[in-house]
């Protein structure tokens, strides 16, 4: 049985529930949640060790919540050291919060080509944005190379189940992929 949902946690789904309910522009959606999502991470200890839990042979992205019409999704993203996404879109936008450590954001474009962009460190408190209007390309990886990091991501989209494009090294070409979630049940499911 899943351990019982935190109400920082729950406090956060119910600000998200708020601001979709305003049919706001995108940004406007995103300005509203994106506070919500700083205080989320600015606090710790809500987490269950289960949804915090490292593997060595990937990075974890475990489901903490599905909204009933998938009009979003919250992961907990766990990544041991060493480990790191390739580079992949997301096609929906989406927030990025750091929980634990810091991630290092390598930024990418794409217009037919693939071209890399900046790089940015992410640490403990900050919060990055991605959708297809904004910048949807990137690779992210641990910045610590001694210890795990954790970030708390939403989605507008059930995520783990929409067709996107990664980059497939050994191919030297972009290939189409859903990543699934880590968990079968989430964290909280009813509300
Ligand atoms: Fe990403």
């Amino acid at each position: 049985m899943n351990a019982p949902a935190d109400p920082r946690f729950l406090s956060f789904l119910n600000r998200v529930d708020g601001a979709i309910a305003a049919h706001v522009d995108e940004a406007a959606l995103v300005d509203q949640i994106e506070p919500a999502l700083r205080l989320l991470v600015a606090q710790d200890l809500w987490l269950p060790e289960a949804f915090a839990r490292q593997d060595a042979a990937r990075y974890q992205q475990y489901l903490l919540y599905l909204d009933p019409q998938a009009r979003y999704s919250v992961q907990s993203f766990v990544w041991a050291p060493g480990q790191g996404t390739p580079i992949h879109n997301h096609t929906v936008w989406g927030l990025v919060g750091v929980l634990r450590g810091a991630e290092i954001c390598r930024e990418y474009s794409h217009d037919g080509v693939l071209k890399s962009g900046n790089t940015h460190r992410l640490t403990c408190g900050e919060v990055d944005r991605v959708s297809p209007t904004i910048g949807d390309w990137h690779a992210v990886s641990n910045a610590q190379a001694d210890a795990v990091s954790m970030s708390i991501h939403i989605y507008g989209g059930d995520i783990g189940r929409i067709e996107r494009q990664m980059w497939d090294e050994a191919a030297g070409a972009l290939k189409p992929f859903v990543s699934g979630y880590s968990n079968g049940r989430p964290w909280v499911s009813a509300r």
